[in-house]
């Protein structure tokens, strides 16, 4: 391991980081910030699952529905519930925002007074109930034991639920929305500039383009941002599997671009900053011939170096 000189702990801590993988770290200026990101991982995790006690209609009653809606329903608002040429849809945002955390009566009472439109309150309300089940699975909520009531007063007491990934509320698009195109991703290779001797004998702090980052050998880097005091903020920004096998090499980075070396004889080209990968080569041995072990890769001019054997 060429991972050895540590000028204290903090720096032993990131060494052993860069050494064991490749892993990126990013300063957290506020705990504050912390705060605010972990509810959403944790809504994150919990996408699509719905309690089966707050679960409001039974797999019986949707299965029913879906073969009851495309008789009544479908002729106006679509076989897919949101694609009718006539009525509103019947899914999404612009739906759940009108029915979503109110009482489950609202949606009861209108679909079974007014509709089907020509001819309402011409179906059971048992019916209806088993419509209006697979109209909400459609939304993307959950089956369970409980039955969805066929009469407004049981169902005042119901209320819908937001739906599972954050629908209904503000989320999601209404129909016929259409998004402009996403802007362009920077890509820092497009800017890259040549490695000179005078880069190589004095290299600029955010950059490291040598095994040891300069001639003097001390795999010291002069950025200052990271202290003694504010090390415990570092967190991890974004990680990078190699291909398996030994790995001695450090990474160097140049213009924003990291390049690695990985086992097998690979060079890849990764955005420091977000852990894209930006470009590989990887070289095809001769038959029977074992790529080993590298130390180091080099970068100069316009060109990455690596070591590869020709022949055992
Ligand atoms: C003949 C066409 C037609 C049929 C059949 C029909 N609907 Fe409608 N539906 C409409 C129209 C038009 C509207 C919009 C009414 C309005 O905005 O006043 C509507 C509105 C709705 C709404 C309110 C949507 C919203 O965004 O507020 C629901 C819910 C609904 N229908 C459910 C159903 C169900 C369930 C059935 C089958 C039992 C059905 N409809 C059958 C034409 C129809």
């Amino acid at each position: 391991m060429t991972c050895r000189t540590h000028q204290n702990r903090w720096r032993a801590a990131l060494s052993a980081v860069l050494c064991g993988a490749v892993a990126a770290l990013i300063m957290v200026a506020s705990p504050a910030k912390l705060h605010a990101q972990a509810p959403a991982g944790a809504a994150g995790a919990g996408r699509g699952a719905v309690a089966p006690a707050e679960a409001l209609f039974t797999s019986a009653q949707a299965v029913a529905g879906r073969a009851a809606y495309q008789q009544n329903c479908a002729s106006c608002h679509g076989a897919s519930v949101d694609d009718g040429n006539t009525a509103p849809p019947l899914r999404g945002a612009a739906f759940l925002g009108k029915y979503a955390r109110k009482p489950a009566a609202d949606l009861f009472t209108y679909v079974s007074t007014k509709m089907p439109q020509g001819n309402p309150g011409s179906l059971g309300a048992a019916e209806y109930a088993r419509i209006i089940a697979y109209v909400l699975q459609q939304n993307g909520f959950a089956t369970g034991r409980r039955e969805f009531a066929s009469d407004a007063a049981a169902l005042a007491s119901v209320t819908l639920p937001a739906p599972p990934g954050g629908r209904g509320g503000g989320g999601g698009l209404s129909a016929g929305v259409k998004l402009p195109p996403a802007p362009k991703k920077a890509n820092p290779l497009d800017k890259i500039t040549p490695v000179t001797d005078a880069l190589l004998q004095n290299p600029p702090t955010g950059e490291w383009l040598t095994w040891r980052r300069g001639f003097d050998y001390q795999g010291f880097s002069p950025l200052k941002q990271i202290t003694k005091s504010n090390v415990n903020n570092l967190r991890v920004a974004w990680t990078w599997t190699l291909s398996p096998g030994a790995n001695e090499a450090t990474p160097l980075v140049h213009d924003g671009v990291m390049f690695l070396h990985s086992p097998g004889d690979k060079l890849e080209a990764i955005d420091a900053a977000t852990g894209d990968l930006l470009w590989q080569y990887a070289r095809i041995l001769p038959p029977g011939v074992n790529a080993g072990n590298k130390r180091m890769i080099s970068i100069y001019g316009n060109k990455v170096y690596m070591g590869t054997p020709t022949s055992t």
